[in-house]
């Protein structure tokens, strides 16, 4: 007999669920009604039609809501100290975003202690989490010094394994009139540093930060060192950062605000996931990138907070949704795909982003009858119950 160490819960009476398995339910999203999900420990089990759940030692009923996958969010720069209210309000008032305000937060974080880290990002963490979202990843960038740098990711890593080393986020200040010299630091030393703490390589390629021949050296360095590409990229201007991270295999090219057709096609024409965050455009009072444009083309698109305190001080993936349906083209279903599905295939992940036999018992579910509601309802709280591997968190 085998000896059963972790108890099952059923969760029943699913009035829609998000399966994101098309081979389980209707269209992309793999949609089921009345349905149930069995949870073993950290693990999906069974999903079905709610009358043919198994038996499990605990019973949750889902009374008629609507459960889909934990949001995956897919971009994040949660390892900072101090805030850029003024700046925001300044850009409201009529002032345009640049790449400069990022030193800002550079010296307030310089300037914190590492517990202030850990607790702030805990802090953001568990913000997100209450919000639905289950996985996040996390980039190093406020720091730009080799110890600042380091320090980020090993505080980003105790808290995700998405730890995404972002050296190249702008030129650090000590550098600014030598910025081949600064290269030469993200490259060697700082990478040296950073790279036992980090899955994923980033760099900005943009005005005012780094070029396309930076950014590819920057990339290259990372991938060397066995770190996986993902780029910013077009967030303010047209460049070169979308046909950089196709050429590179990058796992996603994130902005995306700013495509040529060609940039497009190779997006199409590619694994990399284009990562839209509308956050930022909202918050920088910028002009939205087209999510239809992508998908018709054939792109995968990702929706992500690209929480920060310059450009998109959100952790509501909620918001993200219903800014990306309003504004950018995207059907509902397309952003809840994108927030979940979306997000896990921009982070190369095949247990999450989705609510399927053996995937991670990472499920959300909402105080309304259909996802739909995300970016129906606004602004409006929507979190009933979430679990991350099985345990129940809010
Ligand atoms: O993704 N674009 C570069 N980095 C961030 C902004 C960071 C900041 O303004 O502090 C972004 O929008
Ligand atoms: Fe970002």
């Amino acid at each position: 007999m085998n000896a059963r160490t972790t108890r099952t819960t059923v969760i029943t009476g699913i009035g829609s669920l998000v399966t994101n398995d098309p081979g389980q339910g209707a269209g992309p999203l793999g949609l089921l009604t009345d349905a149930a999900v069995v949870v073993d420990g950290g693990t999906v089990a069974w999903v079905g039609p709610a009358a043919d759940a198994p038996a499990a030692d605990e019973r949750f009923d889902a009374e008629g809501r609507a459960l889909l996958p934990g949001f995956v969010d897919s971009h994040a720069h949660l390892v900072f100290a101090g805030d850029r209210t003024a700046e925001f309000n300044a850009r409201m008032s009529g002032q345009s975003y640049t790449a400069g305000g990022i030193r800002t937060t550079v010296a307030a974080t310089r300037a914190a202690s590492d517990a202030e880290l850990d607790a702030n990002l805990a802090r953001f963490v568990r913000e997100a989490v209450r919000q639905g979202t289950t996985t996040i990843e996390c980039k190093s960038g406020y720091g730009l010094t080799v110890e600042d740098e380091a320090r980020a990711l090993r505080i980003a890593a105790a808290h995700t394994p998405e730890t995404t080393y972002l050296g190249a986020h702008v030129v650090a200040p000590e550098y600014a009139e030598d910025p081949a010299g600064y290269v030469d630091l993200v490259t060697g030393e700082m990478l040296d540093a950073c790279a036992p703490h980090a899955r994923w390589v980033d760099v900005f390629c943009e005005q005012g930060a780094f070029d396309g021949e930076q950014a590819r050296a920057i990339l290259t360095a990372g991938i060397e060192r066995g770190l996986t590409p993902r780029v910013h990229a077009n967030q303010l201007s047209y460049g070169p950062g979308v046909q950089l991270a196709v050429e590179l295999g990058a796992a996603s090219a994130d902005h995306c605000t700013h495509l040529t057709d060609e940039d497009v096609a190779a997006l199409a024409g590619s694994r990399t996931v284009a990562t839209l965050l509308p956050g930022a455009e909202f918050s920088t009072r910028a002009e939205y990138p087209s999510g239809r444009r992508l998908l018709d083309a054939g792109a995968v698109v990702a929706l992500s907070t690209d929480c920060n305190p310059g450009s998109s001080f959100t952790s509501s993936m909620a918001f993200c949704i219903a800014v990306a349906v309003r504004e950018m083209g995207m059907t509902p279903d397309e952003a809840v795909w994108a927030a979940t599905a979306g997000g896990a295939r921009a982070l190369r992940r095949t247990d999450v982003g989705v609510v399927a036999p053996g995937a991670r018992a990472d499920l959300l579910l909402l105080d309304a009858p259909s996802h739909v509601h995300l970016a129906y309802r606004p602004g409006v709280p929507l979190t009933a119950a979430v679990w991350r591997a099985g345990v129940r968190e809010v």
